[in-house]
């Protein structure tokens, strides 16, 4: 077991990661602007910070004195505030408290970036070098929050360069994130619901089409700490489903949807994504345990079941489910 400080515990992910590595064993404390009473966190210790204030950062991070620390807290959507706020808001984050877990001697400190990073959607276009897209894809961030993410993907490797490997860390970008409540038609980040976007594959295409379940980032996160002294310092690594958010092959809505990429898109065939986990199974052995067909079989499951008036056993909906509990 291990103490750990999730940053932004109380936002969309932050709540499943905290449950996730709760249930598997570990000590959780979130720091987040103001304390939640999110079912997610009850239990679990909440510290109420405002982040960018660094003095008070380093001096709380110095007192909890935790074995990790996850940094998500963040303006975590594009456009959600003028650029000026996202980017310093997001910079001023990223260097008080991966600067204050430094000056606290935190060992382990892992970042949440985003895969907006390589600058899809761009207006003036954008055609990447090749499909699968993987951490060796070269970013080119059009907007000040995916600005703000290639940055603190630098500033995690700026730490590394001054603290040798006293200091372990690694970033991560987690595809469209769908938390365990959204399978049964809760809104996912941009509003809608996840039926919603495969049946509008224009609701989906922003992404180009990723996604990846709420408890596997948590797995992923748990898996990643366990490893990080025996692995690179200051890796980056895509954290996504094995299948794309979509009823069609990607070789056919890619294309579509982002003007341009038919050859480079035509390997996306089946149900393959267009994001690349593969490093890390390679370097974690972590794999994504859910996926959106079985999850919305297993929300359809539950629900027939509720309305004969008979509560679903988790193992009878769901019999491959086997990562930590939400
Ligand atoms: N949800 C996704 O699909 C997704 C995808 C890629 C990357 N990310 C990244 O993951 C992280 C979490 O995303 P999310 O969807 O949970 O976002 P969210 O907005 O739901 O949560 C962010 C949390 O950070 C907190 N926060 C923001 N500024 C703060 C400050 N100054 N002091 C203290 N707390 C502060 C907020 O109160 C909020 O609880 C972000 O860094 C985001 O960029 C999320």
């Amino acid at each position: 077991m291990s103490r750990i400080v999730v940053t932004g515990g109380a936002g969309r992910l932050g709540r499943s990661l905290v449950a996730g590595l709760a249930g598997a064993g570990h000590e959780i404390v979130s720091i987040d602007r103001a304390a939640s009473d999110a079912a997610e966190l009850d239990g679990i210790h909440q510290v109420a910070l405002d982040l960018t204030d660094a003095d008070a950062t380093t001096r709380a991070l110095t007192d909890l004195a935790p074995d990790a620390l996850i940094h998500l807290a963040a303006i975590a959507v594009p456009f959600s505030a003028p650029e000026d706020v996202i980017l310093r808001t997001n910079a001023a984050l990223a260097v008080s408290v991966l600067g204050g877990a430094v000056a606290a001697g935190i060992p382990k400190v892992v970042a949440a970036s985003s895969p907006t990073v390589l600058g899809y959607n761009c207006p003036t276009g954008w055609v990447p070098e090749r499909f699968p897209l993987d951490e060796d894809t070269v970013p080119r961030p059009w907007n000040a929050y995916a600005l703000s993410k290639h940055l603190i993907e630098q500033t995690v490797r700026m730490y590394a360069r001054q603290t040798g490997d006293t200091v372990r860390f690694a970033s991560f970008r987690p595809c469209y994130v769908i938390a365990p409540e959204e399978w049964a038609g809760a809104p996912t980040q941009q509003g809608h619901t996840v039926q919603q976007r495969l049946d509008d594959p224009a609701l989906s295409a922003p992404a180009v089409f990723n996604y990846v379940d709420a408890r596997d980032v948590a797995a992923f996160c748990d898996r990643l700490l366990a490893a990080l002294p025996e692995i690179p310092n200051a890796e980056t690594f895509f954290v996504g489903a094995d299948d794309a958010l979509a009823r069609e092959p990607l070789a056919t809505l890619v294309p579509r949807f982002h003007p341009g990429t038919d050859e480079v898109a035509a390997v996306l065939t089946g149900t393959t994504p267009a994001f690349s986990n593969a490093k890390a199974g390679r370097l974690l052995g972590w794999a994504p345990a859910h996926h959106w067909r079985g999850e919305l079989a297993a929300a359809a499951a539950a629900s027939a079941l509720s309305d004969h008036g008979a509560a679903p056993l988790a193992a009878d909906v769901h019999p491959d489910r086997k990562h930590i509990p939400a």
